[in-house]
């Protein structure tokens, strides 16, 4: 059976104060809408429809970065959820499947209730969740297993009020019938809006089926501020850290760790307190992560160990056994074997062959100012401390530089390259200079 989302994104947001469609704003790193898209991507939908409306341009962006495929459909004007979904009719003219509605403020809905949804033996199939408090959310009006009517709140009665089955937004049932019951929805009610939730009603009258499945509220969470979303975020990454934590990763201090969503770290990894996940980060199993490490678009293989304090950035592929120690930052690199960069570097734009040491202080000087240049060094180098290499700059296997240096040109294998002012040392001449500093001093003080 095959499956399209229709995911509704239009809202104006208002809540958030903010340029930044809703639906954009992140959670764990990525945008609530890919939170969304990866839930209903479980499911292999055929089609993924969003329905946007101020900022269509940047969320078409933000969703087609993570599936190509998805389209973007437009809701010129903010006139109800049923009115929303009716904007992806045409995008799903030629669709005979079940079509699931959710939201893209909505970002924790599991896959698993999904599929419960399409399994559920119904024409028209509700996600319902029991809240702690009921509030403004519009209740589920059911007949034993069957749903009859969804009434919104503000257009319940006091007895309808104290019914606690709530809707969550989520819907699932075949498309065809599910545009054709909207195209008889009207907004003679309360707010003047199309509401989606009026199709249950409908559907009955046609003699059509309907039921509920339930959740936890958890899962139903939507975001309307940016204290919901910052208390979300918090929601996602407890949860996030206790399924690493089961998965065989130690936290030493599990609160202070950050996590992406996309973030996959391996058995046995001990990540030491204070370390943020960046998105796009793989961990192998077996290594260490230390205190106060900031990591991004990189991958750490087995047997590393990595900071305190170091810094990874987008494209550090780091091999087995690598060390990376404090202060140093390493971007669009691969490491070798072994090699090391313990401290207070910079590594860009660059491979190191294995086994190769690094000195203190190096730094590849990958920018000219207008072009970015390649720093290649082979295995088993030395590269002494404080050495500037001056990209595009090789160094063969086996060379070593003496600290210090400028390196401008190329070094050949097994070669010492020294690139500094020679030492001068001149007898005496300290004594003098301290002598004359210490007169010029005592003047300065008789002038007072
Ligand atoms: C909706 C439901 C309510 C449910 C609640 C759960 C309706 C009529 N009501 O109410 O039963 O308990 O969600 O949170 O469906 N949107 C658009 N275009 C629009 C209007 C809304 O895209 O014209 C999108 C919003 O961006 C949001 C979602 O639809 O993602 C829900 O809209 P919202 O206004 O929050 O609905 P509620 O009034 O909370
Ligand atoms: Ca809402």
């Amino acid at each position: 059976m095959s499956v399209a989302l229709i995911i509704l994104g239009a809202g104006k947001g208002t809540r958030m104060n903010s340029d930044l469609p809703k639906v954009l704003h992140p959670i764990a790193g990525a945008p609530m809408l890919i939170h969304a898209m990866r839930a209903g991507a479980t499911l292999d939908p055929a089609h993924t429809v969003i329905v946007a409306g101020h900022g269509a341009d940047v969320v078409t962006k933000a969703a087609q970065a993570y599936d190509p495929e998805a389209q973007v459909v437009l809701q010129p004007e903010q006139l109800g959820t049923g009115h929303a979904v009716s904007q992806a009719a045409d995008a799903l003219a030629d669709f005979e499947g079940k079509v699931i509605v959710l939201y893209g403020d909505t970002p924790f809905v599991k896959p698993e209730t999904l599929q419960a949804m399409l399994d559920a033996k119904a024409d028209v199939v509700v996600l319902g969740f029991e809240p702690q408090d009921a509030g403004r959310y519009g209740r589920l009006l059911t007949n034993g297993s069957s749903l009859e009517r969804i009434v919104e709140f503000k257009d319940s009665s006091p007895e309808e009020r104290k019914i606690n089955l709530c809707n969550s937004g989520v819907i699932c049932c075949n498309g065809p019938m599910l545009f054709d019951l909207l195209s008889q929805v009207k907004n003679d009610n309360a707010s003047g809006e199309y509401y989606l939730t009026d199709v249950i009603g409908l559907a009955r009258n046609a003699g059509h089926s309907a039921t509920v499945v339930t959740c936890s509220e958890g899962e139903t969470l939507g975001v309307n501020s940016r204290a919901e979303l910052a208390s979300a975020d918090a929601m996602y990454q407890a949860a996030a850290r206790l399924t690493l934590m089961e998965d065989g990763v130690t936290l030493v201090a599990p609160n202070t760790v950050y996590l992406s969503l996309d973030t996959i770290i391996g058995r046995d990894t001990i990540i030491e307190p204070n370390v943020v996940f960046g998105p796009d980060v793989t961990v192998e199993s077996g290594t260490t992560i230390r205190a106060f490490s900031h990591l991004e678009g990189c991958h750490v293989s087995r047997g590393s160990v990595v900071g305190p304090y170091a810094r990874l950035r987008p494209g550090a592929e780091l091999s087995e056994n690598v060390r990376i120690g404090n202060f140093v930052e390493v971007k669009n690199t691969t490491i070798a074997e072994g090699a090391k960069v313990n401290h207070l570097s910079y590594i860009g734009d660059a491979s190191i062959g294995e086994r190769s040491n690094i000195g203190a202080g190096t730094i590849t000087c990958n920018y000219d100012g207008v072009l970015k240049h390649r720093t290649e060094i082979g295995a088993d180098v030395f590269i002494g401390s404080n050495t500037m290499l001056v990209a595009p700059v090789t160094v063969g296997n086996r060379a070593m530089t003496g600290s210090g240096s400028v390196i401008t040109s190329d070094v050949e294998s097994e070669a010492l390259a020294i690139g500094r002012a020679r030492q001068v040392s001149k007898p005496g001449m300290a004594q003098k200079l301290f002598d004359m500093l210490q007169v010029k001093k005592a003047k300065m003080k008789g002038g007072n």
